[in-house]
């Protein structure tokens, strides 16, 4: 299945009013004016005031960290990183008034659709305590994080989470928003051409997005996706039955897996680590090393560290841990991956990295191209929510 063919999940649309529909319209192409065309007049206005000081015999900056220091006082940055606060705010004002008067049909639809639980499945657990990193913070500036519930058995996190990832990735994340799914299971597929995974788990799932990408790549894996979340799972479970995919949720903590050791052939995650504690990472790698079978594949998509970047793309990276309240995204940068890897049970010879270009910007022919060309780390799109994105992933074979 191609993501132009999915079977769509139209029931749990939102109705925007034709004043929020052209709100959500202009959020989205504000966006994308900071992400490309402001962000990208930034790096110009930087490399000029780098040169009046190469001019000037005075030292540039060498660190993502001298970058900031450089430019927190300067009247373009701050143009830019207002406007980029401001969409970031609306999004989710955008979003909220038509989600809250949908709440009564999302929760109806999910109840008509648990039961036929002949398609997937969909597991809560009310007793699980949630994070504190989830609980205390409204993670990028998002209103009630991803765990609140408004009503009983509610879903509005979930759809809070998808119908502000549609507006804010203006269309890059393809039409069922699942463009790292897409690009990472196919990229698993060709190069690892001998692997017939037929267990598959997605952790910090969300709304499974990108979960059911495996599902479609993989047809005969039974596919798993966790998350404390439980309007977001309860989202996902109403999204992948709509899809008609077999999906299973489950409402777990990924530093303490229910999983028995040895019972997966790939664990992957997206955009997940970056948004905890520095503390619990290596917890979340071992228990992925035990739950994966020998030979399974470790896999998780996120922001390229540090030191594989340019102090300026590095302090582009860093921009959301100062402005757009993700606390722990700065120090997941600066961690060695691969000696993380090897503490949580890896061999180092078996550590794997790369950068996956995206499989709904360029389609199938393009796309497995590029994957011949050489695509380095270092490139300025990297990880960057700019029209070429590629994402970044590391990992391990057990
Ligand atoms: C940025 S979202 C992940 C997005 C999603 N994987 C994607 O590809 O777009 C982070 C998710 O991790 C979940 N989460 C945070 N801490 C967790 C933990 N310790 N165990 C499991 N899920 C967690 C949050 O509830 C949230 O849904």
């Amino acid at each position: 299945m191609t993501p132009m063919d999915q079977k769509s999940h139209k029931q749990l649309e939102i109705a925007f009013k034709r004043d929020e529909r052209a709100k959500a319209n202009f959020v989205s192409a504000l966006r994308r004016h900071v992400f490309e065309d402001l962000a990208e007049s930034l790096h110009q206005h930087y490399n000029q005031r780098t040169k009046e000081q190469i001019k000037k015999a005075l030292p540039t900056p060498q660190t993502a960290r001298a970058v900031h220091q450089f430019l927190r006082n300067d009247e373009y940055f701050k143009f830019y990183s207002a406007l980029r606060v401001s969409s970031q705010d609306l999004l989710y004002q955008t979003v909220r008034a038509p989600i809250e008067r949908a709440q009564e049909s999302l929760y109806n639809i999910s109840k008509k659709l648990a039961r036929r639980p002949n398609l997937g499945s969909l597991i809560l657990h009310p007793e699980l305590p949630i994070p504190r990193s989830v609980t205390d913070i409204d993670i990028h500036l998002m209103p009630g994080s991803y765990h609140s519930e408004y009503c009983t058995d509610d879903l509005t996190m979930g759809a809070v989470y998808e119908n502000r990832l549609k507006i804010s990735t203006f269309g890059l994340f393809g039409p069922n928003l699942d463009d790292i799914g897409q690009s990472m299971a196919r990229f698993i597929r060709e190069r690892f051409p001998y692997m017939l995974p037929k267990k598959i788990l997605d952790l910090g799932c969300t709304v499974g997005h990108n979960t059911g990408a495996w599902k479609d790549i993989y047809p005969e894996a039974e596919v798993y996706g966790i998350d404390v979340a439980a309007p977001c799972l309860r989202y996902g479970a109403a999204r992948a039955r709509l899809q008609k995919r077999s999906l299973h949720f489950e409402q777990m903590n990924a530093t303490a897996l229910k999983f028995p050791s040895q019972s997966f052939d790939v664990v992957f995650s997206s955009m997940f680590l970056h948004e905890i504690p520095h503390k619990q990472i290596p917890k979340i790698l071992f228990e992925t090393h035990r739950i994966l079978k020998p030979g399974g594949l470790m896999l998780h998509m996120e922001l390229p560290s540090t030191s594989q970047l340019s102090a300026f793309d590095s302090f582009y990276l860093d921009w959301d841990s100062h402005y757009n309240n993700e606390p722990f995204y700065q120090a997941f940068r600066t961690i060695n991956l691969r000696k993380l890897v090897v503490q949580a049970g890896f061999n180092a010879e078996n550590y794997i990295q790369d950068v996956v270009p995206s499989f709904s910007a360029l389609g199938d022919a393009l796309w497995r191209a590029q994957l011949k060309s050489n695509r380095p780390i270092n490139s300025s799109k990297t990880g960057r929510l700019s029209s070429g994105i590629q994402w970044f992933f590391f990992g391990a074979q057990k």
